[in-house]
């Protein structure tokens, strides 16, 4: 059976700053998708990681489907309600723009979806990241994909031995979708020439090249590229189907121990290290870290099982722990140097109104 698999994710609205939504505003959610969605999904499931909502839905539309996206505008717009009856912070902070126009790529929420035919059993990984940009995933994907160190099944598996492709876009050209394909093992250094810059380069979806099936898919979505200035982190999604021709579970969520420095954290101005999360989890230490969640499903006929959490194991722990003492050796040295996010990405507006202020006071010495 051919299925999309779509997961839709936006910020409407969290308790306390940007730490998390309210039960109502997810219960509200969640009974919008069932009644509305009835007839054109096949399954969903709705979470949250930090302050964004996620909408993990099966259908037979096709990715980029207006119904389907349809629905996840209408449903946020309704938690967007809930949040500004409760009063939450920020209620609607993800819909930049007022009205709908066929597809949510491109006005606020983030969206990574593909379309299968499903394998006998089909096992996959739905990430989803707070308080970052989508270049979070650029590590994690390269070593998942193309490294034997951390994904063994390169070496192993015969199925796997032509390697992956990868789609790598552009995301500061905003005219359009600038893309490039390159394949893994052959090009590993050009993918890797483009993926160490993670605000520009973005991994958009990975390809077997064994049989072309897709692997990946990541919402490259950058809010300051939409809204032409700050208005909160993008927070990606994505997507990973695991085993088979895939990489295994284990094999993808292996690069996450490193906790990697990624942009975002306060004001989405520093670099943290990205904190692998349990489901549901909440936001704290100076608006961070940063932090991602992985639930593991399989799917049926379009219909899930209930969420594995890939992160809710004793392991775990100890990243977490290796993570926070990361975050704190880079916190003490506060706004200088690495720590802050270079100038061109300084998201709030403040700091380049005070540059300009600045400058003009400057005065060039004459030579004597
Ligand atoms: P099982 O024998 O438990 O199915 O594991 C196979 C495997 O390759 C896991 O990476
Ligand atoms: P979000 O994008 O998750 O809303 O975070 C915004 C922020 O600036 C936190 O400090
Ligand atoms: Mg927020
Ligand atoms: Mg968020």
């Amino acid at each position: 059976m051919k299925i999309t698999l779509s997961v839709i994710k936006a910020d409407v609205g969290s308790i306390g700053g940007h730490i998390k939504p309210s039960q109502k505003l997810l219960e509200r959610v969640n009974e919008y998708v069932t009644q509305e969605g009835s007839g054109l999904l096949i399954d969903h499931y709705i979470g949250h990681t930090g302050d964004d909502v996620a909408i993990l839905c099966t259908h037979q539309e096709g990715v980029g489907a207006r119904k389907v996206h349809k629905l996840a505008w209408e449903t946020f717009k309704k938690g967007t309600e809930v949040a500004k009856e409760e009063g939450l912070y920020g209620a609607g902070q993800d819909l930049l723009k007022d009205s709908f126009s066929g597809n949510v790529k491109g006005m606020g929420p983030g969206v990574a979806e593909m379309e299968f035919e499903e394998r006998e059993n089909e096992p996959f990984l739905v990430f989803c990241a707070d308080k970052t940009d989508p270049g979070a995933y650029n590590l994690p994907l390269y070593l998942a994909f193309a490294d034997p160190m951390h994904c063994s099944g390169l070496m192993l598996s015969p199925k796997m031995a032509r390697g992956f492709k990868f789609t790598i876009m552009d995301v500061e050209y905003t005219r359009g979708d600038r893309v490039v394909e390159l394949n893994a093992p052959e090009d590993i250094y050009d993918i890797a020439a483009l993926l160490r810059d993670c605000e520009r380069f973005v991994v958009e979806s990975i390809h077997s090249r064994e049989n072309g099936e897709q692997a990946a898919a990541v919402s490259t979505t950058r809010l300051h590229n939409i809204a032409g200035k700050y208005t909160g982190k993008d927070d990606p999604a994505m997507l990973v189907r695991v085993q088979g021709l895939f990489p295994a579970t284990g094999e993808v969520l292996s690069p996450f121990a490193i906790g990697h420095y990624v942009a975002g954290f306060m004001r989405g101005s520093h670099v943290g290290p990205l904190m692998p999360v349990k489901k549901n989890s909440v936001i704290s230490f100076f608006d961070g870290p940063p932090v991602v969640s992985c639930l593991a499903f399989c799917v049926h006929e379009g219909r899930f099982t209930e969420p594995a959490d890939g992160f809710d194991q004793p392991y775990w722990d100890w990243v977490r722990n290796n993570v926070s003492r990361k975050a704190t050796e880079l916190r003490q040295q506060g706004f200088f140097g690495s720590a802050m996010l270079p100038y061109s990405e300084l998201e709030y507006g403040g700091i380049v109104v005070k540059m300009e202020k600045i400058n003009k006071k400057f005065k060039v010495r004459k030579k004597k």
